[in-house]
């Protein structure tokens, strides 16, 4: 796994955004997969402003969201799909049609996660997603314990992960406790995977990907995935620099 250690999120935000209009400009009709969470921002930022200078083109790329609250769609302010939206959809000249996500108020959510399987097969698959990490190694919203043959489906979340999502809902209770998320092995199968990783909190996650890959630490499984990159700030290394002095 490739790590490329930068100096804080911001330019962390532009090194992921750089290997973004890297893949546009060798295949224009991408198809991405992307995440939510604060992590994500200095991302979205910089690639807004690069679409605002005409330095990127959205106009053929396809994304795929790689999760969503249950009880939350996209006509919900809460929901992961706005969060999106509201930092990069509606800044880029991304098509509508182009951007796919999960129904958090499906009648049938076994149905709507087994469309969305299949939806990401038809479009040929991911080819660049991008990730964040959960302070318990998260990814998506498969939590420790998950199975790394898990496919898109419901989960619960559980309560660190709640906490930590508390500042967009105003409260842990308002935090719904489930949601839908893409598989360990839904992710498993992007052609190239990148996770961004900023502040101390991330530390003890990140340094845990690194050793055996367990079920308890999601993000571990990486390790099995041959074209990972890893862009993390000096605070999230923290603990991998320790190991190695
Ligand atoms: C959400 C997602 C999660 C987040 C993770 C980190 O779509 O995929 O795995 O990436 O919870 O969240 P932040 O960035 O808020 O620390």
């Amino acid at each position: 796994m490739k790590v490329i250690i930068v100096q804080n999120k911001k330019e962390g935000g532009a090194c992921a955004a750089k290997l973004i209009l890297n893949r546009i400009k060798k295949k224009k009709n991408t198809t991405f997969g992307l995440a939510t969470g604060k992590t994500m921002i200095p991302l979205y930022k910089k690639l807004s402003g690069l679409y605002k200078r005409g330095e990127i083109n959205f106009s053929r790329v396809r994304c795929f969201n790689l999760d969503e609250y249950i009880g939350f769609n996209k006509n919900d302010k809460k929901s992961n799909y706005r969060f999106i939206k509201k930092y990069f959809f509606r800044k880029v000249n991304i098509r509508e049609e182009n951007i796919f996500f999960l129904d958090g108020k499906a009648s049938d959510p076994i149905l709507e996660c087994k469309k969305y399987e299949e939806r990401i097969k038809k479009y040929g698959g991911i080819d660049l997603q991008i990730l964040g990490i959960g302070i318990n190694g998260h990814i998506g919203f498969n939590e420790p314990g998950s199975s790394f043959s898990s496919r898109t489906r419901k989960v619960m979340l559980r309560n660190e992960t709640r906490h930590a999502n508390a500042w967009l809902f105003g409260s842990f209770k308002r935090v719904p406790r489930y949601a839908l998320t893409t598989g360990i092995e839904t992710i498993l199968s992007a052609r190239k995977i990148v996770l961004l990783a900023f502040g101390k909190d991330k530390a003890a996650a990140v340094a845990a990907t690194f050793k055996r890959a367990t079920k308890q630490v999601p993000a571990s499984v990486l390790q099995r995935h041959p074209n990972v990159t890893f862009i993390i700030d000096r605070a999230a290394s923290a603990n991998l620099r320790q190991k190695s002095h």
